[in-house]
């Protein structure tokens, strides 16, 4: 589509509801719509298009059926954006995620599939799109650093090791996953809060895998990769709570990641309101 080819697209994953809906609403203002494309990824096409017209269905946003924790949905999606977008991405912002407090093999799999393995496998499908100068956005949390604060520090030094790669990522992932299913965390030196370990895990693996795809593409297209937590905010995830900030609060953390100048941010950093932070650190008391 010729018309499209030019304009800058801008993804977001999960965006019918909570962060990622607000991302899409603050991108949906600043950008003219006669050069950006927005896509709003919903795994649900019915609850993306009432998304959609509650933004009062602005010129730029589109939306677009993404599970991000399914291979088919993913093709499709890619599919579509070849024939209906110009078959170029400038910023994919991976924002979908789950949590789940049971602690469980099952529960695990269903939180690792979208916030670790969804993320992994969309941007390897999305990477040929990518444009030159792009950027990918993982959308983390600071209970990754938390839960390997807690870890044996055999385990800190294999999530941060440098040369660290996805299958040895992968490895973590899945030996963690075993070890819910034989009751063994601890001896896998594991140590935090259950009902908050399998989430911050799959945090720590993505921002692992945010350092690792950096590295992988940072001398081709000149992609930046970066993580980035929107903070604790009042959303459906954490049940509005009271004491959490405004989710456009988050949004505009998020924001930050595709907005900043190149030169201000970090290949593969992980960040919070447009600061770089650490992949391992104590909770904010
Ligand atoms: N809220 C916080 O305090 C907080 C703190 C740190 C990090 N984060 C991160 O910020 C991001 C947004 O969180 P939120 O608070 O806005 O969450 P939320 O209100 O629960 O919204 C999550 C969104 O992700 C979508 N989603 C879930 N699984 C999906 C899948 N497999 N494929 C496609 N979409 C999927 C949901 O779609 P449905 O409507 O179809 O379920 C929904 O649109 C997440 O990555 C979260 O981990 C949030």
């Amino acid at each position: 589509m010729s018309s499209t080819e030019q304009k800058r697209t801008i993804l977001v994953t999960g965006a019918n509801r909570g962060i990622g809906f607000l991302i899409v609403k603050k991108l949906a203002k600043e950008s003219p719509p006669d050069s950006t494309i927005i896509l709003l990824g919903s795994r649900d096409l019915k609850r993306g298009e009432d998304a959609l017209i509650q933004l009062g269905s602005p010129s730029n946003v589109h939306v677009l059926q993404l599970d991000t924790s399914s291979r088919e949905s993913i093709i499709r999606a890619k599919d579509e954006i070849n024939q209906k977008y110009g078959g170029q991405l400038d910023v994919v912002i991976n924002n979908a995620a789950i949590i789940r407090k049971d602690l469980s093999a099952d529960a695990a799999r269903e939180i690792f599939g979208t916030n670790y393995y969804g993320v992994k496998i969309l941007n390897e499908y999305l990477f040929p799109l990518m444009q030159e100068n792009g950027r990918i956005i993982n959308v983390s949390s600071r209970a990754g650093p938390i839960v390997l604060y807690k870890a044996s520090q055999a385990l800190q030094e294999r999530y941060a090791s440098s040369t660290l790669t996805k299958y040895q990522l992968d490895q973590l992932v899945e030996e963690f996953i075993s070890a819910i299913e034989t009751n063994t965390l601890e001896h896998l030196g594991y140590n935090a809060e259950p009902s908050f370990l399998m989430y911050g895990v799959s945090k720590a693996a993505l921002n692992a895998l945010t350092q690792v795809e950096a590295y992988e593409w940072s001398n081709n297209k000149n992609l930046l990769v970066v993580s980035v937590t929107p903070g604790f905010c009042a959303t459906d995830m954490t049940e509005h709570a009271p004491d959490a900030r405004p989710a456009e609060l988050g949004a505009d953390s998020i924001l930050y990641m595709v907005n900043a100048l190149r030169s201000e941010l970090k290949n593969g950093g992980f960040y919070a309101d447009g600061q770089q932070i650490p992949l391992i650190s104590a909770p904010i008391v």
